[in-house]
């Protein structure tokens, strides 16, 4: 261990071998001397050993040797530091050395002594780890600067995706709501397309029927003025057969009368055409039942109807369909008449009633139209005694095209149109049926419709 030791008077006092070697000078360069600083540093400032021995190392090694030294941890009063020295060696040397004081046997200062050890290498080593820490951190660093670019451009690839996938789900609500909406035209396109088919063969009848049902029925009139002339002169005829009883005229007459049973073609007559008049009135009214139902005569917009003359009107139409079948029982309240698109109620009217009369089976069943008023809404019901509906068929009844019917008979589309078309009136259908028993559908409507749909607008 290279150890030098200095007196009160700082003169050097003991210089051993080691130490000569670790700072390149003689012993005797530096015994007797009080120069020593300047082999460390180069000028003559104070060592460690110096301050010590004047007493001044608390004051001045801080000046001296700034954070580099500490106390001691095992000797009181001696101190250690690690310093660089810039004059020692090939290009300088680093130096680990202590400071410690002596005391001669009475306890009194005497001098103070340093051991210096060259710690270079160590130094160089530390350093060369430094620097590859250095360089590790700045890989390290590199490396994380990389990484958070790529995790940036992954974050802006998420967004984008995230963009992407929000905008396609924007795109798939567009197309269902264009669906929805294409499905609601196609609907009402195939709703007006059947009724106006209807419509208009409804309306073309009622018309090619119209006018000869005019001429017959006022030739009628006239027949019958005719007929009871014809009676009258009869009569007289009658009356002068009495006078001729003698002749053969007379004979001639009585046998054609008792042939022709004049008395009972006297009394039929009169019923034949009463009958015949029945009928051609009753023709009548079908044709103008027809027209009604088609309303040839109005457009097709809202207005106010009586929704009890609509419903007989179309009762009267698809009568056939019924008469075979069915009872028909008609309830009917008193009510105000309904705003709303006639011909379309007569198409809900006309839609479940066929369906009554197909849920009938081959008995004989009921079909009971009832109608009321609660407050401001109207409504009509349908009732049969049919086959009811099961209950996994009810769910789906009001689907487009859904039918239980065979091939030919059922489109599938009566209850469709039909939930259309009291949607479009603000109103509503219910359902209610027992298997085996019947089912009863009843149509709620308002009374008016509310201000934005009616009366100018026809969705
Ligand atoms: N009153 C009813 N009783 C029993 N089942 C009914 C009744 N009304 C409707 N249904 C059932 O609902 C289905 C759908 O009725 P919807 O009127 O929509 O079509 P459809 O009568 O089959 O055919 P379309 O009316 O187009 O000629 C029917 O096929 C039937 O199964
Ligand atoms: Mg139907």
């Amino acid at each position: 261990m290279a150890t030098f030791v200095i007196d009160k008077a700082h003169v050097v006092t003991h210089f051993n071998q080691a130490c000569a070697l670790t700072l390149d000078i003689t012993a005797a360069r530096a015994l007797g001397h009080k120069d020593i600083g300047k082999v460390f540093y180069g000028d003559d400032r104070p060592m460690m050993v110096d301050l010590i021995v004047d007493g001044l190392m608390e004051q001045a090694v801080n000046d001296l040797y700034q954070s580099s030294y500490r106390s001691s941890l095992k000797v009181p009063h001696a101190y250690e530091a690690e310093h660089f020295f810039l004059n020692l060696g090939n290009g300088g040397r680093w130096l680990f050395f202590t400071a410690a004081p002596i005391y001669n046997k009475h306890g009194e200062l005497v001098g103070a002594i340093e051991t210096v050890q060259d710690i270079t290498e160590r130094k160089v080593a530390e350093e060369a780890l430094m620097k590859a820490q250095l360089e590790v951190e700045q890989i390290v660093e590199q490396r994380t600067s990389e990484l958070a670019a790529v995790n940036q451009t992954l974050r802006e690839d998420v967004n984008r995706r995230e963009a992407a996938e929000h905008e396609l789900l924007k795109r798939n609500d567009e197309l269902q709501t264009l669906y929805t909406r294409l499905s609601e035209v196609k609907e009402h396109l195939i709703q007006s397309e059947k009724l106006a088919s209807i419509g208009q063969l409804a309306a073309g009848i009622a018309h090619e029927i119209n006018n000869p049902i005019g001429y017959i029925f006022s030739n009628f009139g006239t027949l019958e003025n005719y007929l009871a002339q014809l009676f009258n002169m009869l009569d007289a005829y009658e009356k002068a057969e009495t006078d001729l009883q003698s002749c053969t005229t007379g004979q001639t007459l009585k046998g054609k009368r008792e042939a022709f049973d004049l008395e009972f073609l006297k009394e039929d007559i009169p019923v034949l055409m009463r009958e015949s008049k029945e009928g051609i009135v009753r023709v009548r009214k079908i044709v103008q039942d027809l027209k009604d139902f088609s309303h040839v005569d109005t457009n097709s917009d809202w207005q106010f109807a009586s929704l009890n003359q609509g419903i007989d009107s179309t009762l009267n139409v698809i009568n056939n369909e019924i008469k075979y079948k069915a009872d028909l029982v008609k309830e009917f309240a008193d009510l105000p008449e309904l705003q709303c698109m006639p011909s379309q109620i007569n198409q809900v009217v006309m839609n479940l009633v066929v369906n009554a009369a197909h849920a009938i089976g081959p008995e004989r069943g009921k079909i009971t139209v009832r109608t009321g008023q609660e407050g401001e809404q109207v409504w009509l019901e349908v009732a049969d005694t049919g086959s009811g509906i099961p209950p996994d068929v009810l769910p789906r009844i009001f689907d487009p095209f859904y039918t239980t019917k065979p091939i030919g008979k059922g489109t599938g589309l009566g209850l469709s149109l039909s939930y259309g078309i009291i949607q479009k009136h603000h109103g509503k259908i219910e359902v209610n049926t027992n298997v085996g028993q019947g089912t009863s559908f009843k149509v709620w409507l308002p009374l008016k419709q509310p201000a934005a749909s009616s009366p100018m607008s026809n969705p």
